[in-house]
């Protein structure tokens, strides 16, 4: 079938990974040890990733998927070819703050890092295929964590201004297309695999991480100056977990409890996207028992807006003011009520390509800046043929139906500037440390005990996505 609306010549088709689920490589070439490196799969991961374990070390005793990741930092020059032959426009990825400044805090970076993607991006340019780079995926060094306590504290700023600036310089005439903080809304749900916050015994969460939100903005805005002053080429946005908070009912009580949902999701990109905190933040603050310590000059700092809002779209959420006797799930981390309408994933993340659609006339109507979605996809469990075929027709089926929703936002009069799949590769599940847990149009053979040969292989998906780059996202059937 073909769908006659028409996306935009230029449109960028992409495909994602991130550097902590996928470079491994953890100590090589100078690497510091970052947050993630301390998450194990085991049974402590939740507690860790939520920041309840105040000072999380390396166990033998545990595996820690990031460690070896896919092996993209060995792998990368196969992997782009095979991008390139996937017919990627973008490809997303993101630096690794400690592979560059290994505690965080040095005046030099290193050297050995800088080169690493320089190899990167240069090899993409070979292919014609554009990188998108997030300055951070929820990465940060260990150095900062154990010395400042993370974003808490206000020296971070600084360090991170310091990486930014690097990366401008280094990367300069390779990479055109940023992002400063991956889904930046994270903090609120995952303090320490989001943003490196451990709590200490009986500390007010909501204060901590409130600052060291506060002091994330002042530090995206700060890059976002940079790197304009850098080159006008450069186009740098934020980066939302999206996905629209239905209420459960027409009751009133519900309805204002999703207003007050979305207010919570999208603070941090009303700061980013407008320049300034916005007018629910007193009573927001108030709330929370947050008393944000804002000094002179961070006002004026936060004037500097984005210039696109970047978002992932895997799920819409769903609230009630009454949440007895109802399933609750936590479809990418954020606790939802379950929706009678709508099918889940394995892992329970629910199915609703119209929620794409939601999301992004919200977003356009609310910021009037172009949108770009830098992940959608499905995590799904994958099977090897004997013959080596791998069928994810599941996977086509979930991308093809939120394609066509985009599409008719698009038609809708929402400004898009590309489509980018997570992910291009398996990889290491952020939320669950699994492989098995696949999204991949490229499989890796890696168990989620960290056995196999690493292997890439090409999914049936691979060769769908292929075309539908190819007809610019008019041919979606298989
Ligand atoms: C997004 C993250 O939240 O969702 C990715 O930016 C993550 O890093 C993706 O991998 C899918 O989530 P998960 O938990 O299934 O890997």
């Amino acid at each position: 079938m073909i769908h006659d609306f028409k996306l935009p010549e230029n449109f960028l088709w992409g495909a994602a990974i991130s550097a902590n689920q996928a470079e491994g490589a953890f100590q090589e070439d100078g690497r510091g040890i970052s947050n993630i490196d301390l998450i194990p799969h085991g049974q402590q991961r939740m507690a860790v990733k939520l920041g309840n374990i105040t000072h999380p070390k390396i166990l033998s005793s545990e595996y820690y998927p990031s460690h070896d990741g896919i092996d993209f930092y060995h792998r990368y020059k196969e992997d782009i070819a095979l991008m390139a032959e996937l017919g990627l426009k973008v490809f997303r990825t993101s630096i690794s703050w400690s592979r560059l400044f290994p505690n965080g805090d040095e005046r030099e970076a290193n050297p050995k890092g800088i080169a690493f993607y320089q190899n990167v991006f240069t090899e993409c340019k070979k292919y014609g295929i554009e990188p998108l780079v997030t300055l951070c995926h929820f990465d940060i060094p260990m150095g900062l964590i154990i010395k400042y306590g993370s974003w808490r504290n206000r020296k971070v700023i600084d360090c991170f201004v310091r990486y930014a600036d690097t990366c401008f310089r280094e990367f300069s005439g390779l990479v055109k297309y940023w992002l400063t903080f991956n889904e930046i809304n994270i903090v609120l749900h995952s303090p320490f695999s989001g943003a490196g916050i451990a709590f200490e015994e009986g500390e007010n969460k909501n204060q901590t991480i409130y600052q060291a939100a506060h002091h994330m903005l002042l530090a995206s805005a700060m890059a976002v100056k940079l790197a304009h002053r850098y080159s006008a080429d450069n186009q740098i946005g934020c980066m939302l977990a999206g996905g629209s908070f239905y209420p459960y009912s027409c009751n009133p009580l519900d309805v204002w409890e999703s207003v007050k949902k979305e207010q919570e999701n999208l603070f941090f990109i009303d700061v980013q996207a407008r320049g300034h905190y916005p007018s629910y933040a007193k009573k927001l603050f108030a709330e929370k028992g947050v008393h944000l310590i804002i000094e002179d000059g961070d006002l004026d700092t936060l004037k500097t807006t984005v210039d696109f809002i970047s978002f992932s779209y895997y799920a819409s959420r769903c609230v009630s003011s009454d949440i007895n006797n109802k399933v609750i799930n936590d479809g990418n981390v954020v606790r939802s009520v379950e929706n009678p309408y709508l099918q889940a994933s394995d892992w329970g993340w629910v199915i609703d390509p119209l929620g794409l659609r939601i999301t992004m006339n919200q977003l356009y109507d609310r910021y009037q800046k172009p949108l770009f979605l830098v992940e959608n996809g499905l995590g799904a469990k994958d099977v090897v043929e004997e013959n080596g075929d791998i069928f994810d027709s599941y996977r086509i089926d979930y991308l093809k139906r939120h394609i066509e929703a985009m599409k008719d936002a698009v038609e809708d009069g929402v400004e898009l500037m590309g489509y980018i799949a997570w992910s291009c590769l398996d990889l290491v599940s952020a939320s669950t440390g699994e492989m098995s847990k696949r999204y991949g149009f490229i499989y890796v053979d890696k168990e989620d005990n960290g056995s196999g040969t690493f292997s890439r292989k090409k999914k049936k998906s691979f060769y769908w996505y292929q075309k539908v780059i190819k007809s610019n996202g008019t041919v979606l059937d298989i």
